[in-house]
């Protein structure tokens, strides 16, 4: 029997364990089901769309501030948020190998049911399952503190409100944003990165006045703002969506919410985002949880009151995941397939690989080395590769997405003629002067 072509999905994990962008977690000892581990590549990845976020809703604004806060968080804040009693997913268990699933996922029950095929499948009655991860902190058994690990980074920035009015005296409207772990126990983590236990999140809570008409501008603001910022990542425009939540799926704390969607190539349109009309819920709620005031005055108005959360959330290991399916892509170049990822210069890995044209000629490895040295000043994510023939390592470069490759040959060194500057996408190559380099790749 053939083998089964490998789905879209499938080339990707390969190509992350092979290229050293992602691994199974702790995979020496078996690995952990929903945990996963980066690899350099990944990391630099993963670093570089933080970074777009960080950049773009953070730091090029005035109106709203960074912050980072811990993890660990006391039970009590999770009895305050809602999570405790409401944060669940229904649950099946099945009757034969007593494996539990998501009742409400048809495709985790299917995949189950595939595995059973010979006997018939039983489904206890749905419970409910709560996910927030717990633990213990302080060496005493009796008197330690039960803690939860943050099932949602959001907690930390409603928890410090206070402590940003007092201490940045901000004007409202203002957004804290934040990005972190994240800790979902998960009943069927599934689809690599798409549902893990741990995973990273990043976050703008923006502040408001509790007015509908201004709730309603914020928050459209906010989607289209979100949505423009997914697309700069690098998707087609045809493979992303907005989708309002129908009441019923909404999370408890939300008066209104939409998903940005992207259409995977494993299971059609899955959430990438989401933007949430958050109300007073958090802040109205630690407030009465705490006993301390979370009300906001407005000075000119001689107004107390709890403001309104328009709340943005993405998760960075799906956008990770969303990027490289986005990216992969296979072509034939002379007769032979290649695979490439199609990243963007702003977050891929390495921008630039700098390589002599031959390894064993040693005036064209010094100066190769010289031209490396001189980008890696000024650009961030740039690589020296003299290993193998030429045509190597631009497959190489091309399966870890590098946008560019400078090569120095002959004419470099005996003609002063610069270097060549191959495209990844499109194998075409080009002459520029070393001096024109550094600013050549800082534009395109
Ligand atoms: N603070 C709001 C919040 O946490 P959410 O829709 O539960 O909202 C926000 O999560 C984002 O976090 C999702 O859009 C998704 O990108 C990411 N996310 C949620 N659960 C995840 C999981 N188990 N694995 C990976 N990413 C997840």
């Amino acid at each position: 029997m053939s083998k089964p072509e490998e789905t879209k999905m499938e080339k990707v994990v390969s190509l992350c364990k092979r290229r050293g962008f992602i691994f199974q977690g702790s995979e020496i000892y078996g690995g952990l089901s929903g945990i996963y581990d980066y690899g350099p590549l990944g990391t630099d990845l993963r670093h570089n769309i933080k970074q777009y976020f960080w950049d773009n809703f953070i730091k090029e604004r005035d109106d709203v501030y960074g912050m980072s806060a811990a993890i660990l968080m006391p039970s009590r804040v999770w009895e305050a948020s809602g999570h405790t009693e409401l944060f669940t997913d229904p649950l099946v268990e099945c009757k034969v190998c007593h494996e539990r699933v998501r009742a409400d996922q048809p495709e985790a029950i299917a995949d189950h049911e595939s595995k059973h095929k010979k006997e018939k499948v039983e489904w206890s009655k749905p419970t409910v399952f709560n996910l927030l991860v717990e633990t213990k902190l302080g060496a005493s058994e009796t008197t330690a503190a039960k803690v939860n690990l943050r099932g949602e980074i959001t907690q930390g920035v409603h928890v410090n409100f206070k402590n940003i009015l007092d201490s940045m005296h901000p004007k409202i409207p203002f957004g804290i944003g934040q990005i972190g772990k994240a800790f979902r126990n998960e009943i069927t983590p599934r689809d690599f990165l798409f549902r893990q236990r741990e995973f990273e999140q990043m976050e703008l809570q923006y502040y408001i006045k509790p007015e509908e008409a201004e709730g309603k501008r914020v928050f459209e603001y906010w989607k289209q703002f979100a949505f423009d910022w997914y697309l700069g990542l690098g998707f087609k425009k045809e493979n992303l969506r907005l989708r309002q939540h129908a009441s019923d799926e909404r999370a408890h704390y939300a008066k209104d919410a939409w998903d940005i969607e992207y259409n995977t190539p494993f299971a059609g349109w899955k959430e990438a985002w989401g933007i949430h009309h958050r109300g007073d819920w958090d802040l109205r709620r630690h407030s009465e949880y705490s006993g301390v005031d979370m009300s906001y005055f407005d000075e000119e108005k001689k107004e107390r009151f709890i403001p309104w959360d328009i709340e943005c959330s993405g998760g960075v290991d799906r956008a990770v995941l969303f990027v490289l399916l986005e990216a992969y892509t296979e072509d034939e170049v002379d007769g032979e397939k290649r695979i490439y990822l199609k990243l963007l210069p702003r977050i891929a890995p390495i921008k630039v690989a700098v390589f002599p044209l031959l390894k064993n000629k040693p005036a064209l490895v010094e100066k190769a080395r010289e031209i490396y040295i001189m980008l890696k000043k000024e650009i961030d994510g740039v690589s020296f590769d003299d290993n193998g023939n030429i045509g190597k390592r631009y497959r190489r470069q091309d399966e870890i997405g590098t946008p560019y490759c400078v090569t120095v040959d002959f004419e470099t060194i005996e003609k002063g003629a610069g270097v060549t500057i191959r495209d990844r996408d499109t194998g075409k190559q080009e002459r520029v002067k070393i001096d024109e380099l550094t600013k050549y790749l800082k534009v395109v």
